[in-house]
């Protein structure tokens, strides 16, 4: 059963990117478990399987650990931005944006559920190494800040932009020569990289962007990778991106923000140990200010984008546990009613998750087993050889820090309908996302009249 300690501000060990449940976790007197006063097996039985589930808690603390730490350690403005690649929906977007962030998209579709989801236009960033004319130009309409990714994105506002109109809104991503995918980092000339422009195309990409009418470069931004436990690569970006800035400043341009990305990771496991929200943004902050400082820089408004950090603890999956194998010797499988479609992530990147059953979390430890998906594919396994109490075919597993990259990349792979979602809250459950039914999956699919036996 993992750690369930409330939350206390500033103090590190509590940080919701380090706890390993959410942060309202409990268990009731007979010993099952609750999130946020709800009985999570309840959960299951009203909503069915597989269900994800959000804490409200854990993610209003954690956008409040990021705005406490930047209030405490940096003495210019800022204004976090929620990446909502981790996981976009209409909920989620009124959720941050009530917490006073601003929101990274990088589609039509992110775009459209911040800006319904009541997201102010002006703190949304479109970012994409591939943006459409449709995309540039709903920003654009929105007044929202497009991250310039490569000429093509300059080659099209510069057509899209009417001549008269307004200015787009700009920032310009670049390739910091930092790569930090995991826990390791290297600083090399050039990156292998889609994003962003190189350090080298700077200056030309500067010059050029000076003498056109059309554009309004507001600020510079670098994303260095996610799931990051060190410090010191952003310690290091921020010396990168005050050159850049001082070079601007030198050609003329009056850049206000500094967009830093996101990239501070989380406890899926116990043995994980990443720092909290609140030295990832005194380092961050402390860089920044310091860079600035040295180079005789006003400090920029600072921004960041954590996706992970602000919402993966917050989140659950529930599953009802179906069938068993025995391989006497080699391993036990039990799958439950989902997998690879609602969770991806173990068999893209093997991640390492941490479960429990719903109704016996503090049973003791009887058996190694490893946990299946249903989809039609070896590989479509949640968690491997994990200790568990015996446990039956009806159960509820439940597995922990899913609420970042999972519903975001979920599939209908073998045609599987996506799991409804709710998030949760002093005792109340409120739907968030419908379950699909089957028969929705029908819905975009054509059969050409020609296909269609007569008589
Ligand atoms: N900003 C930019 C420009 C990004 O590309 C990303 C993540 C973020 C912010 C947020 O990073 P975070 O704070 O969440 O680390 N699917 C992968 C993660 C891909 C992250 C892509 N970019 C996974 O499931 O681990």
């Amino acid at each position: 059963m993992p750690n369930c300690k409330q939350y206390e501000v500033g103090k590190d060990c509590f940080s919701p990117n380090r706890n390993l449940s959410p942060l309202t976790t409990e268990i009731d007197v007979e010993g099952s478990l609750m999130l946020a006063k709800c009985k999570v097996s309840d959960l299951a039985n009203r909503y069915g399987t597989p269900l994800y589930v959000l804490d409200e808690t854990t993610v209003r603390a954690a956008c409040k650990a990021y705005k406490d730490a930047l209030e405490q350690y940096y003495p210019g403005d800022s204004l976090p931005l929620y990446a909502s690649k981790a996981n976009s929906s209409l909920a989620v977007s009124h959720l941050v944006a009530s917490e006073g962030f601003g929101l990274d998209a990088v589609s039509e579709g992110e775009l459209l559920t911040a800006l319904q989801g009541g997201v102010p236009p002006n703190r949304i960033v479109l970012h994409g190494n591939n943006k459409s004319d449709q995309e540039l130009l709903l920003a654009y309409k929105n007044s929202v800040l497009i991250v310039l990714d490569n000429q093509h994105d300059i080659e099209r506002l510069a057509e899209l932009v009417p001549s008269g109109g307004i200015p787009a809104r700009l920032m310009l991503r670049l390739t910091p020569g930092i790569e930090c995918h995991t826990h390791e980092y290297i600083r090399t000339g050039h990156l292998d990289s889609k994003f962003g422009f190189d350090l080298d195309q700077i200056e030309s990409v500067l010059i050029y962007l000076k003498g056109e009418s059309w554009a309004r470069l507001e600020g510079l931004h670098a994303h260095i990778g996610s799931q990051i436990f060190e410090l010191e690569p952003h310690r290091d970006l921020a010396e990168v991106m005050a050159d850049v800035l001082l070079l601007a400043q030198k050609l003329g341009h009056s850049i206000k923000d500094l967009n830093i990305g996101g990239g501070l990771g989380i406890r899926y496991v116990k043995d994980d140990n990443p720092p909290s929200i609140n030295t990832w943004v005194k380092v961050v902050s402390t860089a920044v200010k310091e860079s600035c400082s040295s180079r005789n820089l006003d400090l920029p408004r600072l921004m960041c984008e954590p996706g992970r950090s602000l919402i993966a603890t917050a989140g659950i999956t529930l599953y009802t546990i179906g069938s068993r194998k025995d391989i006497p010797g080699i391993r036990t499988y039990i799958s439950v009613d989902g997998g690879m479609s609602d969770n991806p992530r173990p068999i893209t990147y093997q991640s390492l998750y941490t479960a429990c059953l719903a109704d016996r979390p503090l049973d003791s430890v009887e058996e190694t087993v490893t946990i299946a998906g249903k989809h039609c594919e070896s590989g479509d396994v949640l968690l491997k050889d994990i200790q568990l109490p015996s446990s039956k075919s009806g159960d509820v597993l439940v597995v922990f820090s899913t609420g970042a990259y999972n519903s975001s990349m979920s599939s209908n792979y073998n045609k599987i309908p996506r799991p409804a979602a709710v998030i949760v809250n002093k005792g109340q459950a409120d739907l968030i996302q419908k379950r699909e039914r089957s028969e929705d999956l029908l819905q975009y699919d054509v059969v050409p009249d020609r296909f269609r036996v007569v008589g």
